[in-house]
């Protein structure tokens, strides 16, 4: 089927208490991976493209290639912006055909977060299409990172009412202990902070930095509002132990896709099993997620000029 806006689909979630898996793509075959599980699994899903994505795989060629898998897949898929962090990269996304887009104003100062994000939401809107922000920081895993750096960063919930509101953000990230790109399980979550976010903002919240958060400390957080979460890391170390396995085990092949096709089928199983945990397995119904796009036409021509 054709792209779906990721509007609908989260909100189903939040109302549904589950969570939409949002899935980093760089190549074909995370791609087809990522959507294959989801077909098998019945469940909606997010593929989004980093601005590192682009760079590696180019903007149209990565659009084109989710909207292909999408074509093929009889699930709603999104093509989402992950991370976009200026305005111009999210005008360009919206014309290069996503529908869904981020802007990242987390380095900035809250004022200057809140009038991007807000002139972003201005244009996305005309077009349909919604937009993630982010309040506080999800930080990057380095050697010296601390718990209070993590801490100072985390989402101010006496702020949410205000950003939300200012900017007409479709749903928020939030920084509430997860640390992006940890390469093992140790994060828990600070779900009194998602109550207190949860209870202010009645928009879906997102969870980024997934692939370091303990299971059980994801699974209490969709009760709590978070009805999309990120899962990167996780899946590059999947793709790349499947491939240095398929190598390790015949040195002599020349053909990448022998040894891809492993990869592929690796990131497949990934995303089955966090479609599953988060809810989101079999949610797919005859109906969709998508609703019918609105036509802006009127019969009222009034002046032609
Ligand atoms: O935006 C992407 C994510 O937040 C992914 O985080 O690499 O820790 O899974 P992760
Ligand atoms: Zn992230």
């Amino acid at each position: 089927m054709p792209l779906t806006t990721s509007k609908e689909m989260l909100q189903a979630a939040r109302a549904g208490r589950f969570a939409v898996g949002a899935f980093n793509a760089n190549n074909m075959e995370q791609i087809q991976g990522i959507v294959d599980a989801a077909v098998e699994e019945r469940a909606p899903v997010i593929l989004q493209v980093s601005q590192g994505a682009i760079r590696y795989a180019g903007l149209d060629f990565a659009a084109a290639m989710v909207k292909t898998a999408a074509a093929m897949a009889d699930v709603p898929v999104v093509l989402h912006l992950d991370h976009g962090t200026d305005f111009d990269q999210n005008v360009l996304c919206l014309r290069a055909g996503f529908t869904s887009l981020m802007f990242d104003g987390s380095k900035k100062p809250y004022e200057e977060n809140i009038a991007t994000t807000a002139r972003i939401v201005e244009i996305a809107h005309i077009c349909d299409i919604p937009v993630e922000a982010e309040l506080g920081k999800v930080l990057q895993s380095t050697p010296d990172i601390t718990p209070q750096d993590v801490l100072d960063a985390m989402t101010k919930p006496d702020q949410a009412a205000d950003f939300v509101a200012r900017t007409g953000c479709d749903s928020l990230a939030v920084a509430i202990g997860s640390v992006h790109a940890m390469s093992s399980k140790a994060a828990s979550l600070d779900i009194d902070r998602l109550k207190s976010i949860s209870e202010a903002v009645d928009i879906p919240l997102v969870l980024h930095g997934s692939s370091g958060v303990l299971e059980e400390s994801e699974v209490e957080a969709i009760g709590y509002g978070i009805a999309k979460i990120n899962v990167a890391t996780l899946l590059n170390i999947g793709f790349m132990d499947a491939l240095r396995a398929a190598v390790a085990a015949d040195t002599k092949a020349s053909d990448p896709r022998k040894f891809l096709t492993h990869s592929r089928e690796a990131v497949k199983e990934i995303v089955r099993h966090k479609m599953r945990l988060f809810g989101a397995s079999g949610t797919v119904t005859s109906s969709g997620f998508s609703s019918p796009k609105t036509q802006h036409r009127s019969a009222d021509l009034g002046n032609i000029e």
